[in-house]
């Protein structure tokens, strides 16, 4: 049994924010994070594009922002939280580059502002295409300088512990106190007791496989959550990134930042037409809903696998300076920037509900926070904003430590069972679980991607039943390891993704349903594409 006061799960920029405020303003107290893989692997690190914020007060105002984000979330988003999380943004950021983070800067020593899709002026504080790794950098730095942080990677947290742990409890809400964690090494279960708990376990990408997540993003943290009875929210709107490489093999794909096309590069179908002017004024630059279907809808007229990002009009210096690994890996395709088009597709991205939380980042589970992607916070709405979510991460992170500051959270007495595994036997055949979570990921694919309908999602629904009974068996039976709870993990979330898409009867944003499509036709005489 290990006792800390603060427990963090996840080590993107979520997490590592919390853990270092936390453990500067209250050295006497153990802040514990836990993180499967290495310390530094999250979506976070993969994050190209950068974090949006308002600096340039001569153009752009948060009111602009906010209206930005308002218009991509398709009237979902909460506007109070788009308004607090916008005037916030700054300040978090400026502490950010107090801790080291460091943001490009132009020739007059300003930070330098780049542009994505659905935002109205330049906001995007950006390091080259690396922001993310930029800021997981500086965070763990900042980490490993405090004595009271505990970092443990190649831990995975398997369950929060609740009453539903504890058999003599009573109680009228469901309270955490804290986490069942394997050891992914030794494959032993920890019991890690907590005053609170926080997830920052970020997204699920891997869910559909073809995604520009990293392999850790299974969903873990709202798996859990869900498990643990806390609220869940949105998570019918996955947001599919319009610009992955497109290689031709399946699996996770390297992101070709939206900053590229912020800096011109145009969109092109197979016959070299550039398609994004018949579907919106804004054409390459309108939201990533809108362009992703507007990209799904050339690949089917067509019937190509593909289409192209055309950089060849554009200084390839310049170019080269701004992205370098994206310059790097086209290059090592043999994509020769200067005369070939780069060819992309749509890819599992970002998920835009979660764990569902209030301005503090408390779920409706007791001592239970959430922050992150892992988290729905309302800022999204239907369709996150391009750089809205670093943003967001940091600034929930700094409400949750704020409430730590007001509310002193104390340990409670409660006594805790250990794990218990007894009579479970270890798993002979590793390739069984490999094979189940394929078939979990070809059925996202193919039944609840960017255009949806009820007699898909139904189908999905009735082979997820069946892959839910069998994993929960496998589960029962055997010791843990990784593979088997990240899929029991993506099982929980595809469930949730199908659940609440057939609820949904409207499309709004990222959610589009052929059956909802049909019914307004109905209604209104006319297709709203
Ligand atoms: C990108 O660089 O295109 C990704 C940024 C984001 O998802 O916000």
């Amino acid at each position: 049994m290990v006792e800390t006061n603060f427990l963090v799960i996840g080590s993107g920029v979520a997490g590592l924010t919390l853990a270092v405020k936390l453990a500067s303003t209250f050295p006497n107290k153990r802040v514990t994070i836990v993180t499967k893989s290495n310390e530094s692997e999250s979506n976070t690190k993969y994050a190209q594009g950068g974090v949006a914020a308002v600096f340039n007060a001569e153009e752009d105002s948060f009111q602009k922002h906010i209206i930005d984000t308002l218009q991509a979330g398709d009237g979902l988003c909460d506007k109070k939280v788009v308004e607090m999380v916008i005037k916030e943004g700054p300040k978090r950021l400026y502490e950010l580059m107090e801790w080291g983070a460091r943001f490009d800067r132009d020739t007059s020593g300003k930070v330098a502002l780049g542009r994505e899709g659905g935002h109205s002026e330049d906001r995007v504080l950006h390091h080259k295409d690396m922001t993310g790794f930029e800021i997981e950098r500086a965070l763990l730095e900042k980490a490993h300088q405090l004595s009271n942080v505990i970092l443990l990677p190649h831990h995975f947290a398997v369950d929060l512990i609740t009453e539903h742990h504890l058999l003599d409890a009573k109680t009228d809400r469901i309270s955490c106190y804290g986490a069942y964690v394997m050891d992914q090494i030794s494959g032993n279960i920890i019991t890690i007791k907590s005053d609170t708990t926080t997830l920052a376990a970020g997204g699920l990408g891997q869910v559909y496989g073809h995604t520009t997540n990293p392999a850790v993003a299974t969903g873990d943290g709202i798996a859990m959550a869900y498990r643990a009875k806390a609220r869940i929210k949105d998570m019918e709107f996955i947001q599919f990134h319009p610009t992955a490489l497109y290689d031709g093999k399946e699996g996770a794909s390297f992101l070709i930042s939206e900053a590229v096309r912020g800096f011109g590069a145009l969109l092109r179908n197979g016959k070299g037409e550039r398609f994004m002017l018949r579907y919106d004024p804004r054409a390459e630059l309108a939201s990533r809903d809108i362009v992703s279907r507007a990209i799904d809808s050339e690949l089917k007229k067509l019937g190509d696998t593909c289409v192209y990002l055309d950089c060849t009009h554009l200084n390839i210096a310049e170019f080269e300076h701004e992205f370098p690994t994206i310059s790097e890996t086209c290059k090592s395709k043999g994509i020769i920037l200067s005369k070939d088009w780069i060819p992309v597709v749509p890819a599992a991205h970002y998920v835009c509900g979660g764990v569902e939380v209030d301005v503090h980042g408390r779920t409706s589970v007791l001592n239970l926070f959430a922050c992150g992607e892992c988290s729905r916070t309302g800022l999204h709405g239907a369709n996150r904003l391009a750089s809205n979510s670093l943003l967001e991460a940091l600034v929930y992170a700094h409400n949750i430590f704020e409430y730590h500051c007001k509310y002193s959270l104390s340990s409670s007495t409660i006594s805790i069972p250990y794990w218990n595994d007894e009579g479970v036997v270890f798993l002979e055949e590793h390739k069984i679980l490999q094979k189940k979570i394929k078939k979990l990921q070809k059925l996202m694919r193919r039944y609840v991607g960017i255009l949806r309908s009820n007699a898909e999602l139904q189908k999905a629904s009735t082979e997820l039943d069946k892959l839910y009974v069998e994993t929960e068996r496998l589960y029962q039976k055997h010791k843990l390891n990784t593979s088997l709870c990240e899929l029991r993990n993506m099982v929980n979330v595809a469930h949730m993704i199908i659940d609440q898409s057939l609820s949904r009867t409207e499309n709004r944003g990222g959610y589009f349903n052929m059956d909802n499509l049909i019914k307004k036709t109905k209604s209104y005489g006319k297709i709203d594409h």
